[in-house]
C-alpha cells in the first residue's frame, strides 16, 4: 500500500535540500497570491530567510485591485514576506497584440513574464528563480494540452543561458491537494490554503481571441460579480469568460440546431445555434483539442425547465460534442439583451479533485438567473450570457 502524504516530512526534506543548493545566494521567487506559489515561499523562506526576495509582477491580468491586495495578505504574519511589486501591464499588453490563437498568446506571456523575472533577478543579485509548478502543470504541458505558463526545464529551456538564473521548484512532485496539506501545516492563512486556482496567465486565458483593455475591462468587472455571487455554490473553481460575439456561417450550426431539437423534441425553429468565431481548448482522447464553441439558444420556457436539471444538460452537451468533433465546448444561454452587443460572458464553475478532470457544478437556475441579470446590468458591452455545460474532458476549465 502507497504511504500517505506526510506535509512535515516533505517539509523538512525540501527545506534540506533547498539550503543545500542555494547556500548563501540569494533567490528570488514569484508570487501570485495563490496557494502553490504562497505554499512554495513559506517554505524557501524559512529554508534561507532574508536571502529570499519574493516578486509579484503585475501583468495587468490579475484581478481587480489583485496585486495590492496580494502584496497586503503575503506580508502579514504568518507569512511575513517582502513583496515587491514590478509593474509591467505595458509589456504584456504589446506582447500580445494581433495574436488570436489560444497556444501562442501563452507562449507570449511566458516569455514576457521570465524575461522580467529574469531582469529583476538581475537587479536583486538573485542567481536562483523559485516558483510554485505543481505536478498537473507539468503533466498537462509534457502531454501537449497546453502550454502552462510555468513549465521550462520539462519543455527543454535552458532558463540559465535565455533568462539569467537556475530554477527551483520545490512543489514539482505535488497535487493541488497535497499542495493544501503543506500550506494548512505551515498555518498558512485560510483565505490562501483554500483559495480557489487562478492561472498563471491570469485573464489571458478567459479573454477568448484577440485581447484589447476594453474587453478586458468588461471581463474584470464580470470576474468580480461571478466570483462573489457563486462564492458559496460548493464549485472547487468559477469565474467568467468573455467571447466575442462574431460567429461563422456555416452547416455546423444547423447541423448542431437539428441535432438539439431532435433530443428535447422541438421544432427546429425554436432552436438557436451560434458558433462562435473564436476557438477555445478542449482535451478528446487524452490529446489537445482546439476548436469550436457553439451557443444553444432555447425558447424561455423550455430553457428554464432544462436549466434546472445540469444531468439534462450535460447529456445534451455530450452529445453535441460527441457528435461533432470539432465542436469542444457547449455554452448554454442564460440571458440576453434584446439589442446586438459586442460581448458574451460565459460562467464557468467545475468541481474536481485533482484538476486533470472536472464535472460542471450543479448551480440552481434562481442563481444562473439572478447572475445573468446582474451581468448584464452592470458589464458594458454585453448582450448573453451563457453557462459553460461542458466538463473536462472535452473541455478544459480554461477556455484558452
Ligand atoms: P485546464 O484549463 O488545463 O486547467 O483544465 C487545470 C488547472 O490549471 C489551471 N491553469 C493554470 N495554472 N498556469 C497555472 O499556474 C497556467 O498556465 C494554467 N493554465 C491552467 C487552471 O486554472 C485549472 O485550475
Amino acid at each position: 500500500m502507497e504511504t500517505p502524504f506526510q506535509a512535515e516530512e516533505f517539509v523538512d526534506s525540501q527545506i534540506e535540500e533547498i539550503r543545500a543548493r542555494v547556500g548563501h545566494e540569494k533567490a528570488m521567487i514569484a508570487v501570485s497570491g495563490g496557494v502553490d506559489s504562497s505554499t512554495c515561499a513559506a517554505i524557501v523562506h524559512r529554508a534561507i530567510g532574508p536571502n529570499l526576495k519574493p516578486a509579484l509582477i503585475d501583468t495587468g491580468f490579475m484581478r481587480l485591485d489583485e496585486p495590492e491586495e496580494v502584496r497586503r495578505s503575503l506580508s502579514k504574519p504568518p507569512l511575513r514576506l517582502p513583496v515587491k511589486i514590478v509593474r509591467a501591464k505595458e509589456a504584456f499588453i504589446k506582447a500580445f497584440k494581433g495574436l488570436e490563437n489560444a497556444e501562442e498568446k501563452r507562449k507570449a506571456f511566458r516569455e514576457t513574464i521570465y524575461r522580467i523575472l529574469g531582469e529583476s533577478a538581475r537587479k536583486e543579485g538573485c542567481r536562483y528563480l523559485v516558483q510554485g509548478t505543481i505536478a498537473p502543470d507539468w503533466i498537462e504541458t509534457k502531454g501537449g494540452i497546453k502550454t502552462q505558463h510555468n513549465v521550462l526545464e520539462q519543455m527543454g529551456i535552458k532558463t540559465l543561458e535565455k533568462y539569467g538564473f537556475t530554477l527551483i521548484e520545490p512543489l514539482a512532485s505535488l497535487y493541488k491537494d497535497q499542495v493544501r496539506q503543506v500550506a494548512r501545516y505551515l498555518k498558512v492563512e485560510s483565505e490562501i490554503s483554500e483559495r480557489q486556482p487562478f492561472p498563471g496567465p491570469g485573464l489571458v486565458v478567459r479573454c477568448v481571441g484577440e485581447i484589447d483593455l476594453r474587453k478586458l475591462r468588461a471581463l474584470k468587472s464580470a470576474t468580480s460579480i461571478v466570483e462573489r455571487k457563486l462564492r458559496d455554490q460548493g464549485a472547487q473553481q468559477y469565474f467568467a469568460v468573455i467571447l466575442e460575439n462574431r460567429f461563422i456561417k456555416s452547416e455546423l450550426a444547423r447541423s448542431v440546431g437539428e441535432l438539439v431539437a431532435d433530443r428535447l423534441s422541438l421544432e427546429l425553429r425554436e432552436v438557436n445555434v451560434r458558433i462562435f468565431r473564436d476557438n477555445a481548448t478542449g482535451v478528446k482522447g487524452d490529446e489537445r483539442a482546439y476548436g469550436r464553441v457553439a451557443g444553444i439558444r432555447l425558447p424561455a420556457a423550455v430553457r428554464k425547465t432544462l436549466g434546472e436539471s445540469t444531468p439534462g444538460l450535460i447529456e445534451l452537451e455530450g452529445k453535441v460534442t460527441s457528435s461533432f468533433p470539432e465542436i469542444v465546448r457547449a455554452l448554454y444561454l442564460i440571458s440576453e439583451r434584446g439589442r446586438a452587443a459586442r460581448y458574451s460572458i460565459v460562467v464557468r464553475a467545475v468541481n474536481t479533485r485533482d484538476f486533470m478532470t472536472a464535472n460542471v457544478t450543479p448551480l440552481p437556475w434562481n442563481v444562473l438567473g439572478g447572475l445573468a441579470e446582474n451581468l448584464l446590468r452592470s458589464v458594458r458591452d454585453l448582450s448573453s450570457v451563457y453557462y459553460d455545460i461542458t466538463p473536462k474532458p472535452p473541455a478544459t476549465i480554461e477556455f484558452e
